[in-house]
């Protein structure tokens, strides 16, 4: 089956790195395009419909006026990643300013820019209308996970599904929100109609009321048609305002006005629009600090929060980590074409020992660079250690299941053992007071250096 790949544009003068960042994000599954000039690169973004603009900041100066803003003006929702060769602190904090999504030095790792690209496209490429049917970025349709957590969830989704009611998400990064929005969407009897997410965090304040409510041809500069805002997109659908804790107060008047009066108003328009959408709202923040610090409206959080869903953190529902690894080793081999593999046991009681402040979306990205390392059917807790190097894996005995901390203990004596004896496996086995024949063979379970 023919499948749709994500279009990046790669706007650089620099012939031997655009080369470089060709063949990387070809072999990563992109489908890409180059300019080497500012003229070139607001021709291809009126003409052509890419998902995703790595941009030179070089690029920038060169042509003397304002690429991003031109961009802004053409693709507001067009997520970009400047690109730089020497940048400082200063330049990386400009370019998010305006709305770039992310800042990477040249000099990076390759992992960088991959990771950086795919987080994108996880969370914005479905975005109003400007999204791939075919492109999941490892996205469920499902919630999976045997906790307690998981299964209220689902209750709440139901009910939530059978009506119109506001709901409320709240959560960490990574842990499911948008997979639950989508859930509600699809259970509803509005499954039919669109679903529009609009991440309010990543769209510039000057350009979010054009955003959310559209403009009309000329408003302002850049302004080269009319454009309906997501608002409208999402007619008779959901829209999903993601991230609403960093919204501004004044966008926050602004929506609260629409939710009160079911119309809005085009930027630079004289009649006010109807309206028909089902608000899902959801944020990694804690709304009620926002409210006290004055940063969120307390009205408009009334209205939201009709329904209250918390996404507990990955860290406090373990049980749910066996069967969402396996769901990701399973759906990457499908991705890849790759033979089917498993998770060892103890591979799975290692993801357990970690914090996972990434949640879900951390745990999907080590599975997939875990695959990468392993050729085998089975993936060994040896694997998972060396994706996850550098990463604290300090999780607390007492959070652990007994089998946990037993493989754990296990791992770390016979690991002490070992030097003591100088890996001289018959003085540890002797130390240790087991044979050396089951010592080889713990070696070899709990995946011990020697
Ligand atoms: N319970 C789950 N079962 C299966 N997949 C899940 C589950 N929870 C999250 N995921 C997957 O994890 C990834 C992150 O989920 P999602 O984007 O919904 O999180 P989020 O809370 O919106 O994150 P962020 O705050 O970073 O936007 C997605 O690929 C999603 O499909
Ligand atoms: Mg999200």
């Amino acid at each position: 089956m023919l499948k749709s790949r994500p279009k990046i544009l790669i706007a650089d003068q620099d012939t031997v790195f655009r080369g470089i960042l060709v063949k990387m994000l070809e072999k990563a599954g992109y489908e890409l395009q180059t300019v080497y000039q500012g003229i070139d690169l607001i021709r291809e973004i009126q003409m052509a419909g890419f998902d995703l603009l790595l941009l030179d900041s070089g690029l920038q100066e060169s042509g003397g006026m304002n690429l991003v803003d031109q961009i802004r003006g053409i693709r507001p929702d067009l997520p970009l990643v400047m690109i730089s060769r020497n940048g400082s602190i200063q330049s990386a904090v400009n370019a998010l300013k305006r709305g770039a999504a992310d800042y990477i030095e040249k000099s990076a790792k390759e992992d960088r820019f991959l990771e950086s690209i795919r987080d994108i496209f996880d969370k914005r490429i479905r975005q109003g209308g400007n999204h791939h049917p075919n492109y999941s970025g490892g996205m469920q349709d499902r919630m999976i996970g045997k906790s307690e957590a998981i299964a209220q969830i689902e209750r709440l989704v139901a009910k939530a599904s059978g009506t119109n009611i506001k709901v409320l998400i709240e959560g960490e990064n990574g842990t499911g929100k948008e997979l639950v929005a989508r859930a509600i969407h699809r259970g509803s009897r509005r499954a039919d109609r669109p679903f529009v997410a609009v991440n309010c965090a990543a769209i510039p304040e000057n350009l979010v009321e054009s955003e959310l409510f559209g403009h009309k041809r000329g408003a302002f500069t850049g302004a080269l048609s009319d454009k309906p805002g997501k608002f409208q997109i999402a007619h008779s659908g959901t829209l999903f305002l993601d991230e609403i804790g960093d919204m501004s107060l004044m966008t926050q008047a602004k929506v609260l006005r629409v939710i009160e009066e079911g119309v809005v108003e085009n930027v630079g328009g004289r009649q006010p629009v109807p309206v028909d959408v089902r608000l899902i709202a959801a944020t990694n923040q804690n709304l009620q600090k926002a409210m006290f610090e004055q940063r969120f409206r307390e009205d408009l959080y009334f209205r939201l929060n009709v329904l209250n869903i918390q996404i507990p953190p990955l860290r406090e529902r373990l049980e749910d980590i066996p069967d969402i690894a396996g769901h990701f080793v399973a759906f990457f081999c499908r991705e890849n074409h790759s033979p089917h593999k498993r998770l060892s046991e103890e591979a799975v009681a290692e993801l357990a020992c970690y914090d996972w402040p990434g949640n879900v979306r951390e745990l999907r990205n080590v599975i997939e660079k875990a695959l990468v390392l392993v050729d085998a059917e089975e993936i060994q807790a040896e694997h998972i250690r060396m994706v996850m190097q550098g990463r604290q894996a300090g999780r607390p005995l007492a959070n652990m299941t007994l089998k946990q901390a037993r493989v754990r203990f296990e791992r770390e004596f016979i690991r002490d053992k070992l030097a003591a004896a100088n890996s001289n496996i018959s003085r540890a086995a002797e130390m240790l007071g087991i044979p050396r024949t089951y010592l080889y063979k713990k070696i070899k379970v709990l995946d011990i250096p020697i």
